[in-house]
């Protein structure tokens, strides 16, 4: 007897495609049905570091398991990792940040749940610019909100300005949410325009959230700043994922008002328990200097890879128009290949990458609709051997 269909609540059937996980079903399809000497696909779609843990933090992690020290730990975090959080932010930025404000979480995700979670009911409207991460709506959205994209150009590095906020804020506005640098497009926002937002938010009684997961990833001193710097009241989310290489250990954190702490902890304590304790003994290696002197080689490695892949991309008629300066991404506009592709947006620019060079990149669709059908989302995360083999690919076909 069949049964009766489960009915779905409205916050699940919302729920878009997260396109850069489908896309890449559909690449690892292609490949499997590949013959065994066609060129192999090349995953230029991945968001994470073709790095992993620095040795000390994998040791500790087995120290760890082996000593049976994998008891839950407390809900906003061990104690001793949040000193040295506080400690980095003191050492990178020289900010005092009591450990108190921050809060250990199960990766950035984790922690944009609980700050949407924590501030965001029924009704309420988030500013995000579009492009931006894609899970931002759904955070948003599950929480109960709405996001409200707000095109955002080159002119704005695809960032949010202030006089666009003071435009689009409206009586449902709660706050905005920016990633700096931001994924898809590597780019961040200025300190100036940061600070004129925040008098924006603040002085309509709002919260600013600032992702700031790849700005241990910064190439520019001029954006090397983390919004902490401005005013304690905005929020900032971190994580051990893309500097720290540990996407898959689930460990992040976030600085909040010293107001906000308690509760967003008495949340954390109901929702998740715990970050990983394993994870959380683990990273505390990852402050060790020679795990920050290796970082910092990374760091400079991906640097290397943006410098010799966007000007690659550009001398292909594949324009970046911002160089990025920080992560691991270029935004590229690839309607100058449109005819060539025999397509006319991005989606359908992307399987016919993957069809003809066996190339998979991320279409602009996943980030959000203003501009996006014209972009493309290239990873430059893969070692550098990889990316040329990518542009001789792409030359070849132009
Ligand atoms: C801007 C941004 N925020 C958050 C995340 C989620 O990171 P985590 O692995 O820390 O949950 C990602 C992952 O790609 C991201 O790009």
């Amino acid at each position: 007897m069949s049964q009766p269909a489960l009915r779905l609540a409205e916050r699940a059937r919302a729920i878009e495609p997260f396109h850069v996980m489908e896309i890449a079903k559909a690449a690892q399809a292609l490949q499997a049905g590949l013959p065994p000497d066609a060129d192999p696909m090349l995953y230029l779609n991945i968001g994470e570091p073709d790095f992993t843990a620095a040795p000390l933090v994998a040791e500790a992690a087995q120290r760890c398991i082996r000593d049976g020290q994998t008891q839950y730990t407390a809900a906003n975090g061990l104690p001793a990792l949040r000193e040295r959080i506080s400690q980095w932010y003191a050492d990178r930025f020289g900010l005092q940040i009591d450990p108190g404000r921050i809060v250990v979480t199960a990766g950035a995700s984790a922690a944009l749940q609980l700050v949407c979670l924590a501030l965001i009911q029924a009704g309420d409207e988030i500013l995000m610019p579009d492009p931006s991460y894609p899970c931002n709506r759904h955070f948003v959205s599950v929480a109960g909100g709405t996001p409200r994209l707000v095109p955002s150009s080159a002119e704005q590095r695809f960032q949010l300005s202030a006089q666009q906020v003071a435009a689009h804020w409206s009586d449902a506005t709660r706050g905005v949410m920016l990633a700096s640098p931001s994924n898809p497009t590597g780019t961040s926002i200025a300190p100036q325009e940061l600070r004129a937002i925040h008098e924006v938010v603040k002085a309509r009684g709002g919260v600013t959230i600032v992702d700031e997961i790849y700005l241990g990833l910064s190439y520019d001193h001029a954006y090397s700043h983390s919004a902490l710097e401005i005013d304690d009241n905005i929020i900032s989310i971190n994580s051990f994922s893309k500097y720290f290489c540990m996407t898959g250990w689930r460990l992040g954190w976030l600085v909040l008002p010293p107001a906000l702490a308690r509760q967003v902890e008495l949340l954390a304590q109901h929702l998740f328990i715990c970050a990983s304790t394993v994870s959380q003994h683990a990273a505390l290696a990852c402050f060790e200097p020679d795990s920050i002197a290796l970082y910092e080689q990374r760091r400079a490695e991906f640097r290397a890879r943006r410098d010799w892949f966007v000007p690659q991309l550009q001398a292909l008629g594949l324009d970046v128009p911002v160089l990025p300066d920080g992560a691991f991404y270029a935004w590229a506009d690839c309607s100058a290949w449109f005819k060539r592709l025999g397509v006319d947006n991005s989606w359908d620019a992307t399987f016919a990458l993957m069809q003809r060079a066996h190339i998979v990149a991320t279409p602009g669709r996943d980030f959000g609709s203003a501009d996006t059908s014209r972009f493309l989302r290239f990873s430059t995360a893969s070692a550098l051997p990889l990316l040329q083999q990518a542009i001789a690919r792409l030359q070849q076909l132009s």
